[in-house]
């Protein structure tokens, strides 16, 4: 990759969505992905997010990550405000372990799309993965550290021993 300007904007609703949200930053690191983390909220917040989503395309950014828990509806909003790709990563809650940010993330209605991942981590590692498929499109080099990512993982998978 030359491009050292972020390609990927990733958003969460709060500081406390950093610790699941950190895979996401380790993810894209591991590949080589030049990114952006910021807490941005679609209610506390709300003018600063629509500010960082209107300025995101002409900054070069391709895709956005929306993290957020509860009454999830940054990614929504966000995607309401781009014509970048919108991926979703529902937070696990404590009152309803992200069933509520899961279902607020993935129903959006027919016109604006989220791509909406797996609740709490494993979507977190899978949002970031899904964000390199979409850059590798058009990026050969991303697309072999996939395929070698992909190869590695089921070496591992058929390598494991059962004692
Ligand atoms: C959402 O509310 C955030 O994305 C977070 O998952 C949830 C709880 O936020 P805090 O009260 O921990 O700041 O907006």
């Amino acid at each position: 990759m030359t491009a050292q300007s972020p390609l990927v904007g990733v958003l969460m609703g709060s500081t406390s969505d950093w610790e699941t949200m950190k895979r996401t930053r380790d993810t894209l690191a591991r590949f080589g992905v030049p990114h952006e983390c910021r807490v941005l909220s679609a209610h506390r917040t709300p003018a600063a997010t629509i500010e960082y989503v209107a300025g995101a395309e002409e900054r070069g950014l391709e895709v956005l990550i929306a993290a957020a828990g509860g009454a999830a509806h940054l990614a929504g909003v966000v995607a309401a405000h781009t014509l970048l790709p919108v991926l979703g990563v529902p937070m696990e809650s404590a009152s309803l372990k992200g069933l509520d940010s899961l279902l607020a993330t993935v129903q959006m209605p027919g016109g604006i799309p989220v791509g909406t991942l797996a609740i709490g981590g494993p979507g977190a590692t899978n949002a970031a993965l899904l964000a390199v498929a979409i850059l590798a499109g058009r990026r050969p080099e991303l697309k072999e550290r996939l395929r070698a990512f992909r190869e590695e993982q089921t070496a591992k998978v058929l390598q494991a021993s059962l004692e």
